[in-house]
């Protein structure tokens, strides 16, 4: 995979700086893919970006400035696709910094994982907004939660507490908390919505084994107990308890055991 010239360092950083939106969504899919072909060397040139680029819409807010969602009306179902867009939008960004920040020092798969992780939020990102279009929105209609990208931020310098933070902590939650909102979407006659939420919760179970599994690759190197090294990781970079219900099955399908995340609800 090391033939071509241009470095996938410098390929992921064109698109993390990207703003204009489909233009990250097609990029994000394009750098994976050129990967996939052996068309990007395994070289590391250039840093990431501090931050990502962001389009001008939607409007950033802090956590606790969003508006209510307003259950069962038609604007709260559009505020819920479009609080999921975000998520998804933003899940591009976390998986090509993943990839590009710490693929020098874990090595090939780590880069074709997290790109293939970053084509899938992209694919993900693409479906919601074409549902939301549906809805008669668009991403970038309703302003959005300031507060995912910090816990990069917060781990920009070690991939030990990303991985354990991001994949292991945040993608897993979303697996808890999907199967309601397919049952949910589904009771409300939007079987097309439902649909699109069950793809997704099947590849976010691929997208927490993978950090599951790079996770136990960088304790050994540190000669860590995974399980020791996740908890006091978690303890000092997440903020906030992990919630119960835990989807116990589709963790474990992740890598997950229940007495490591169990220990810290
Ligand atoms: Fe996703
Ligand atoms: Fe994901």
């Amino acid at each position: 995979m090391t033939t071509a010239g241009v470095s996938v360092a410098a390929a992921i950083r064109a698109v993390l700086c990207e703003r204009d939106v489909r233009s990250k969504v097609m990029n994000a899919r394009k750098v994976a893919r050129d990967w996939r072909l052996g068309r990007l060397a395994f070289a590391f040139d250039v840093a990431m970006p501090e931050a990502p680029g962001r389009p001008d819409a939607p409007e950033l807010l802090l956590p606790a400035r969003m508006p209510k969602r307003g259950k069962g009306s038609e604007h709260g179902r559009v505020a819920l696709w479009h609080a999921l867009a975000h998520i998804e939008f933003v899940a591009i960004d976390l998986a090509l910094d993943m990839a590009g920040r710490f693929g020098a020092g874990m090595g090939e798969a780590f880069v074709s994982d997290f790109l293939s992780v970053a084509a899938d939020e992209a694919m993900h990102f693409a479906l919601l907004d074409r549902h939301l279009r549906a809805h008669g929105s668009h991403y970038g209609a309703l302003p959005a939660h300031d507060g995912l990208w910090s816990a990069a931020d917060d781990t920009r310098h070690d991939v030990a507490a990303r991985l354990a933070v991001v994949p292991m902590v945040l993608e897993a939650r979303g697996l808890d908390v999907t199967p309601a909102a397919i049952d949910r979407v589904r009771a409300a006659g939007d079987e097309r919505g439902a649909r699109i939420l069950e793809r997704i919760l099947d590849d976010e179970i691929r997208h927490v084994r993978f950090g599951a599994n790079h996770f136990d690759a960088a304790a050994k190197r540190l000669g860590e107990e995974p399980g020791n090294l996740w908890k006091s990781l978690v303890f000092r970079y997440f903020r906030g308890n992990l919630k119960p219900p835990f989807n116990d099955s589709a963790r474990l399908m992740a890598g997950l055991s229940r007495e490591l995340y169990s220990a810290l609800a």
